[in-house]
């Protein structure tokens, strides 16, 4: 067999490898906090709009009153989607993930972009805010597509997150419901070297252009390990009210309603035995980098709770506690952004497959400001592996 070189250490899934600088963001778990260019999440989610968030991400500071007002309006004029994108999206099957969309009609942005090859900053720069402003084009034509119901036109005189939610269900939502979706928006723009930014700045380290890294990245989100977990988590939360309602008689309906507190408390429990059992993993809870607890989920969960008043349903905010604390006591393993993330979502009224698509439209602006971050200083990203297949041979 191969020699094992005294020095060579694995670092399996690059666990605890510092592989660049990034001047973005910085997540800190020994304090659990998250910093986007040197200003706390929090702060930016109490007084910011996601509009701001992206230009502070790219530019580095947050926007004049001049220079919002200019990259609003060149955000709004991007809304449309091209008949291109719309025809490729109308060929995919609905049986398809909503991800799949995303990533094919990235795709087909950056074959249509007059700017494709060129990576400047400037060119990167009108490429990244040119998708940023259609991605939720993208994603509430393809969640009315998959009720049988015909686009909505974007409007102009909305701000990013009111657009979003006007686009997909067709009507203004309050302002509330608006401003925990901005909120949410915010928490999931921008962390560091995740998977997904990861993949993205190893597209970029070849050279490739904008819209192929961002293509990947979307890619490496799809998963359930990364963004992917927002939907896993109401997948749970539907089999514990469904195993809840066969306890309790009252018949399933997959929303959570009709369901008594101790049932579902009950259910949870049991439910929790059985799959720590079975060696699974919950969704929602744990993390790579922090270890006691998310920066982010505090907001989110606040946002949350604003949503199960507004939309009159307390057994979701029963049903999202009892997990929460069955989950403390079993593993002692916190909540990460995605576990609030997905009851706000559900509440809002979009369906459970398109909530990653959402953390899509979100990250699109930490990614591609980690691609222009990239390019600054660029090296090919290329680690080394210790072979440990069979020995040389002849071929007989
Ligand atoms: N459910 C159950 N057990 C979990 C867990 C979870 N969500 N997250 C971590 N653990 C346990 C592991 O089983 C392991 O236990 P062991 O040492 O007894 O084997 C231990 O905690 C360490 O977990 P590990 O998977 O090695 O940590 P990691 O840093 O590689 O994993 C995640 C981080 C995010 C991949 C992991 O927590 C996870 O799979 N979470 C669920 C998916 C999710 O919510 N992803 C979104 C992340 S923002």
């Amino acid at each position: 067999m191969t020699q094992t070189p005294e020095a060579t250490k694995i670092y399996k899934g690059l666990a605890g490898v510092v592989v660049d600088t990034t001047r973005i963001s910085q997540v800190n778990s020994d304090t659990n906090s998250l910093l986007y260019r040197g200003y706390p999440v929090q702060q930016l989610a109490d007084k910011c709009s996601f509009e701001q968030v992206a230009y502070l991400l790219w530019n580095g500071e947050l926007p004049t009153v001049e220079q919002l007002s200019e990259f609003e309006q060149q955000e709004r004029a991007g809304r449309v989607l091209a008949d291109n994108v719309k025809a490729a999206v109308d060929l995919l099957p609905v049986r398809a993930h909503p991800m799949d969309i995303c990533r094919t009609a990235a795709s087909v942005m950056g074959a249509n972009h007059p700017l494709s090859e060129d990576s400047s900053r400037e060119a990167n720069m009108r490429k990244a805010l040119d998708l940023f402003a259609a991605m939720p084009a993208v994603v509430a034509y393809d969640q009315r597509r998959r009720r049988g119901l015909q686009a909505v036109p974007a409007r102009d005189d909305l701000n990013y997150s009111a657009n979003f939610l006007y686009m997909t269900f067709g009507e203004e939502a309050a302002p509330e419901v608006v401003q925990a979706f901005n909120v949410s928006m915010i928490l999931y723009a921008e962390h560091s070297f995740n998977a997904s930014t990861f993949t993205a700045r190893v597209i970029t380290s070849t050279l490739a252009d904008l819209h192929s890294a961002v293509t990947g990245a979307i890619g490496a989100l799809k998963g359930p390990l990364h963004g992917g977990a927002n939907e896993a988590v109401m997948h749970t939360f539907e089999q514990i009210v469904k195993d809840a309602a066969g306890a309790d008689g009252t018949g399933a309906d997959g929303s959570g309603s009709g369901v008594s507190g101790s049932v579902v408390a009950g259910s949870v429990k049991s439910w929790l035995d059985i799959a720590l059992a079975d060696k699974k993993k919950i969704m929602g809870f744990g993390h790579r980098v922090y270890k006691n607890g998310d920066s982010r989920v505090p907001t989110m969960k606040a946002a949350m709770d604003r949503m199960v008043a507004h939309y009159n349903r307390p057994d979701l905010g029963e049903l999202y506690s009892a997990l929460e604390s069955a989950m403390g006591e079993a593993k002692n393993i916190k909540p990460n952004l995605d576990y609030p993330a997905g009851p706000t979502y559900h509440l809002m009224g979009f369906d459970t497959q398109m909530f990653t698509p959402l953390f899509v439209a979100s990250r699109i602006t930490g990614w591609t400001a980690h691609i222009m971050e990239q390019l600054e200083a660029n090296s090919l990203i290329r680690p080394l592996s210790l072979y440990d297949g069979v020995d040389e041979r002849e071929v007989p």
